[in-house]
């Protein structure tokens, strides 16, 4: 774990699924890691990270194929595009540019919210609904001076 950090958890991006949660508390360290790597620690920060998304979207894309989630194409591909930057980002990388590697993390940052809000989200939904014939149960934290 690094000193400080760039990429924090926030309990807003809990989606009530708890093996879905733990997937992106995961993600969340891997930017994190690859946001405060040196130079030399680069490369392993970024496949430590491409290790993990393979994982983390092959389960995704799992949950979605049992049970026929209609948005699946649409998820799916937003999951390709990020592996296609981190494939070709991996090359620049091994090749010594740590400055493309750095910009990578930064854009996986910014994505995460938007994407975990609109597809992760209604899939948690789905497999909560499945499996409970139910909505999700989210407990957030309130953060000190946060507005309701
Ligand atoms: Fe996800
Ligand atoms: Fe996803």
């Amino acid at each position: 774990m690094s000193q400080t950090s760039e990429f924090e958890w926030d309990d807003r991006y809990l989606m009530g699924y708890a093996a879905m949660d733990d997937t992106h508390k995961e993600f969340v360290d891997c930017v994190d890691a690859m946001l405060t790597a040196s130079d030399e620690q680069m490369l392993a920060a970024l496949d430590a990270f491409i290790d993990h998304a393979e994982r983390h979207f092959e389960q995704e894309k799992a949950w979605m194929s049992a049970d026929g989630f209609p948005a699946r194409d649409c998820h799916v591909e937003e999951h390709d595009k990020v592996m296609e930057s981190a494939y070709e980002v991996r090359k620049l990388v091994a090749e010594g540019n740590c400055l493309v590697g750095r910009d990578f993390a930064q854009a996986a940052m910014e994505w995460f919210p938007g994407h975990a809000d609109y597809m992760d989200s209604a899939l948690a939904n789905w497999l909560v609904k499945r499996a409970h014939d139910g909505s999700p149960l989210v407990l957030r934290r309130k953060k000190p001076g946060a507005e309701q």
